[in-house]
Parts: C-alpha cells; sequence; structure tokens
C-alpha cells in the first residue's frame, strides 16, 4: 500500500510524516532516506517493545535497543538519565540516531535526549497510540514533567522522519485510542468540517480500526498540525488554536492529579465548555454546538467530573501557562472547523459553563 506522505514545513528542519498501513516493514529505507546514516538505537518501553519490537527490530535492521519505563510517571529527567547513561556507555557519537517507538510520553522524554545528547542527535519518531500519530509526534516539542509541574523541562526538537503505522494500534488499550480520537474532533472542530463529518459518518468503522479509516483520520490530523506549526513554529498565535478544549481539560486534569482521566477525555470536557462558553454569546449556532456534544457522547461515557468544584478549577486555570499579561486567552468555536480567540471570558461565564458540562459549584 502506497504510503501518504505529509511535508512539515518548520523553520528550524523541514521533514515528512509517512502515514500507511504495514508502512513499518519499510522502515530501513524510510529512515536511511532521512540520513540516518551512523548507527542507530531504538528507545522504547518494555511494553510497547514486548507487542512490536520482534516486528520494528527486524524492519529496522541493525541497531541497538534500550528499553525505558513509560507512562506520565515515568516522563522525568531520571528517565531521561538512563537513555543518557546507555548512549554514553555504547559510545554513542554524533552520527547516531535516536528512534522513539511508544506513545506520547517515549516521544516526549525520548526527544529530549535526543535534543541534549552531544548537544543533538538525529531523531525518528515512531509513534504507537494514536495520540502519538496525531499530535505528539508533530511540532518538535519535547521535554519531561518536573515535581511541581506537568512539561516543565523540556526543547523544540524537530524530528528528521516521522512513520505512523495504524498497524501498530491494533494492541492499544480501547480507551487510549478513544482518548486520541478527542484530539481528531478537536482538529475537525479548528480546521476541518469534513473530518468532523467523517468521525461522525463513519465512527462504527473508525472504532473497529478500519485501516482506509485509520489512515484518513491519522493523515488529515497531521496535514492539520503540520499546517499550524509550519505558521508557527514557536507557539506564537496561530499555534494556539491547537489549545481548542485544552484550558479547561488542563485545569481537569491537573485537579484530578492527573489520574482520573486520559488526556482525550479531559479535552472532550474542555470542548464542551467552549462550545457552551461560545454559545452563549451567539456565537455558534445551537445546530453545532449540539453536533459536537453528539460526537462526544457517541464516542462513549467520559470519566465523571461531578466532585469537582467550578470554583477550584476556574482557579486553577488562572494559573494556567496560557494565561497572558493576566488575561486567559481562551479558543472559542464559532461554526465546526472555525475558531475566535477572545481574552475577555470572566470567571463567572467560565463557571456557569463548567456546571453546565458537570461540575459541582
Ligand atoms: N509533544 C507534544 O506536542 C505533545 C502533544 C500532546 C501530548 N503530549 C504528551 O503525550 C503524553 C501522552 O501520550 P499518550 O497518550 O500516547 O500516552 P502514553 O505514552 O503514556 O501511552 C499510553 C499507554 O499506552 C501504552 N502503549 C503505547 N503504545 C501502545 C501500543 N501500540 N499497544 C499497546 N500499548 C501501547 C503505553 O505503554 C502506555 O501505557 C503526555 O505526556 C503529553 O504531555 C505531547
Ligand atoms: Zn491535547
Amino acid at each position: 500500500m502506497k504510503a501518504t506522505v505529509v511535508p512539515v514545513r518548520t523553520s528550524s528542519k523541514p521533514y515528512n510524516v509517512h502515514v500507511g498501513t504495514g508502512i513499518l516493514k519499510q522502515l530501513n529505507n524510510l529512515i536511511s532516506k532521512a540520513g540516518a546514516t551512523g548507527r542507530r538505537f531504538v528507545v522504547s518501553s518494555h511494553k510497547v517493545w514486548k507487542a512490536h519490537g520482534p516486528t520494528i527490530s527486524k524492519a529496522i535492521g541493525r541497531a541497538d535497543t534500550i528499553l525505558v519505563p513509560d507512562g506520565e510517571r515515568a516522563k522525568t529527567v531520571k528517565t531521561v538519565g538512563t537513555i543518557y547513561d546507555a548512549l554514553i556507555q555504547a559510545q554513542a557519537d554524533r552520527t547516531a540516531t535516536i528512534i522513539a517507538v511508544g506513545g506520547g510520553v517515549i516521544g516526549d522524554v525520548v526527544g529530549f535526549a535526543a535534543a541534549t545528547y552531544l548537544r543533538g542527535v538525529r531523531l525518528v519518531h515512531i509513534p504507537t497510540t494514536l495520540l502519538a500519530q496525531v499530535d505528539s509526534s508533530i511540532g518538535g516539542k519535547v521535554g519531561v514533567n518536573h515535581q511541581l509541574g506537568k512539561n516543565l523541562i523540556g526543547a523544540f526538537y524537530q524530528p528528521s522522519i516521522v512513520v505512523s503505522d495504524p498497524v501498530v494500534l491494533n494492541t492499544l488499550p480501547r480507551r487510549e485510542f478513544r482518548s486520541g480520537l478527542y484530539e481528531v474532533i478537536k482538529y475537525g472542530m479548528i480546521r476541518d468540517p469534513s473530518l468532523f463529518q467523517r468521525l461522525h459518518d463513519n465512527l462504527s468503522d473508525i472504532l473497529s480500526l478500519d485501516p482506509i479509516e485509520l489512515v484518513y483520520i491519522i493523515a488529515t490530523s497531521c496535514r492539520i498540525k503540520a499546517s499550524v506549526v509550519s505558521e508557527d513554529e514557536y507557539e506564537g498565535n496561530i499555534r494556539r488554536i491547537l489549545n481548542f478544549g485544552h484550558t479547561a481539560g488542563h485545569a481537569i486534569e491537573a485537579a484530578t492529579r492527573y489520574r482520573r482521566f486520559r488526556h482525550g477525555e479531559a479535552i472532550a470536557y474542555g470542548m464542551l465548555v467552549v462550545a457552551d462558553l461560545a454559545a452563549r454569546r451567539g456565537l455558534i449556532k445551537e445546530a453545532d454546538q449540539n453536533a459536537l456534544a453528539e460526537l462526544i457522547a457517541e464516542l462513549g461515557p467520559l470519566p465523571s467530573i461531578k466532585d469537582l468544584s467550578a470554583q477550584d478549577l476556574v482557579e486553577i486555570m488562572g494559573r494556567d501557562k496560557k494565561v497572558l499579561k493576566g488575561r486567559l486567552h481562551v479558543v472559542l468555536p464559532t461554526r465546526i472547523g472555525k475558531t475566535v480567540i477572545v481574552d475577555d471570558i470572566t470567571r463567572k461565564e467560565l463557571k456557569r459553563s463548567l456546571r453546565v458540562v458537570g461540575t459541582a459549584p
């Protein structure tokens, strides 16, 4: 099957995202063409490597393998240190290529190690969760968490190539898959009514991992993220639309200490919040607001937020990174595929919309 190639044109480095069913078999050729001429180091997690290591190592050819823990709790400088140790012990030099095989956590941690080892060695992303395929592997944000906050330590570091094969999603837990789909809904909401429509029309095929549907939603999402980051590599104004639904979403994740929700699930609530805010200001038609709510509902139940206080969530939002000069910038939908950024949402409006989507006062 021919792969879909999505170019990412950042000013620091252009690269391609290759999306295709079974494309991992061509890995050796793809990464060689992307410049991986020196030694290759695959960095993955025990869990991911157990499921996909045999196929991937066969396809890559000669490579050293470094396995580290994954999951949000392993997204630390300590794990980065483990990677440095292994690279130094193996005498990896500046011609080395680091190949990150895993979800968003592995991509961010390994990407940060690649950005800093010998001041930067070549990086390849092989994302294995839907979230990583549609979001975290593109755009060059890499980094780790600090005890005092998420993603506080990091860099912008673009890979040389991203290879996304939907086949790896067959082993992904259901909930992780659905969590990634909420980000796909986000892309539809911010830029692409036909992507949104496709999710609506073909949801059951998508949920049963139909290869044609998966390639379509992954490649389309990559195209949208690529076009946004190409316009705005270092997160000025335009890149902010990618935070659609993330202001309330991040607050919900933080309030529950990153334990109750998968990221996408919290973003689903966040999208409902911004849709309600927009509707109350008369910015979006009821039909569009309902279409979003229905699609989110069709994906299945979300963990409850009824014990979370709207007041607390608003406090957390006030401390968000996206507060600029004391003003919270919020991306509101105006119709499916279109948004507007506003900076005058009041606490009262926020609280009301949070309560509408299900929090306690
Ligand atoms: N860099 C960015 O621009 C960016 C964007 C969005 C999110 N992120 C980051 O991504 C992280 C979340 O990523 P995630 O949702 O992929 O979570 P994750 O990396 O924790 O993976 C989720 C779980 O799925 C398992 N897994 C991965 N691939 C699998 C497969 N194919 N089969 C079976 N199990 C598999 C992992 O072992 C893990 O337990 C967060 O840390 C977030 O900050 C970064
Ligand atoms: Zn997100």
